[in-house]
């Protein structure tokens, strides 16, 4: 098996509190990989420790099978919080532009021609090319995930790394962002880790379930992850699992208490008019 991801006893303390504690993964090249948790279990926090943005204390990483954090133009992300400051003003085929990478590998006189190819061939990955010319202040929320997506990789990336960027999106957009992803892993064979709040919308396009908490993972196929016992271990404390209709729903076990329905992701992805997670940022 080919490695995207090998981690050993990763430990990363935030504000003094242990967010990722000894936490160990192994991500099989070419796998959709879906990761949950509550509200700051540190899904944002390791995908920032993998691009080296997030210092760890302790823990041994490697990345598409070479030691340390992840190369810049290797690994494409696309950060939770997405304000788009003087970026607004740019045309999509632009904003995609910006993150070209090209120059670095001292590809010379070819270059801009080989960057516009490169930015068509990121919109088309992203089935975007007919908003090339439109300003990014101009695209509906999913439109505007999916040229982030394409800005992304631009590069010739191997992983990719979303976070949330189902949120806030109606669950039409939000399935057109996950096969967007879903074909990226497929056709491409990039490695693909998406955080999500609800576990619903994904169900039908990972290959994989990382849960985290209490700063450990639990990684494997959905059933051995999304199980009553599975996750009572992880969250210590008796969690159980039911199936309804297809969907998903993950709450302690004996019933919702109200301060916890907030952090089970339960809530099918319908109301997306709290933000709970932008406050995390
Ligand atoms: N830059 C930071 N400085 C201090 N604490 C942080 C920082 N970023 C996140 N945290 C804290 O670390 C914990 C994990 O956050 P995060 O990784 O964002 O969780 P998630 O993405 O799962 O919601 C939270 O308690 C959060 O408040
Ligand atoms: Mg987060």
């Amino acid at each position: 098996m080919d490695w995207a991801v090998e981690a050993d006893g990763l430990r990363c303390v935030l504000n003094k509190r242990a967010v990722l504690d000894g936490l160990d993964l192994r991500i099989g090249a070419g796998q959709f990989v879906g990761v949950f948790g509550a509200n700051g279990a540190g899904k944002t926090t390791l995908l920032r420790t993998l691009l080296g943005l997030q210092p760890l204390q302790d823990g041994r990483l490697r990345l598409l099978g070479r030691d340390g954090v992840a190369l810049r133009t290797q690994v494409g992300y696309v950060s939770q919080s997405d304000p788009l400051g003087a970026d607004g003003f740019l045309r999509v085929r632009s904003y995609v532009a910006t993150a070209w990478q090209g120059e670095r590998w001292g590809l010379g006189l070819g270059t801009s021609a080989q960057r516009a190819q490169a930015v068509d061939a990121a919109l088309h990955a992203v089935e975007a090319t007919d908003l090339a010319e439109r300003g990014m202040d101009a695209l509906s929320g999913g439109q505007r995930q999916r040229v982030r997506i394409a800005q992304a990789v631009v590069n010739p990336v191997r992983m990719l790394l979303l976070d949330e960027p189902l949120s806030n999106l109606d669950p039409q957009a939000q399935q057109r962002v996950l096969q967007t992803a879903r074909r990226l892993c497929t056709e491409q064979g990039i490695t693909v880790l998406m955080t999500a709040h609800d576990i619903n919308p994904l169900l039908p396009h990972m290959d994989r379930v990382l849960y985290l908490a209490g700063g450990k993972g639990r990684l494997g196929p959905v059933d051995a992850v999304v199980n009553g016992p599975a996750l009572t271990a992880l969250y210590g404390m008796p969690m159980a699992v039911a199936r309804d209709a297809g969907y998903v729903f993950i709450h302690p076990a004996g019933g919702f208490m109200p301060e916890q329905a907030a952090h089970c992701g339960h809530d099918h992805g319908h109301d997306h008019s709290h933000t709970p997670d932008e406050a995390n940022t």
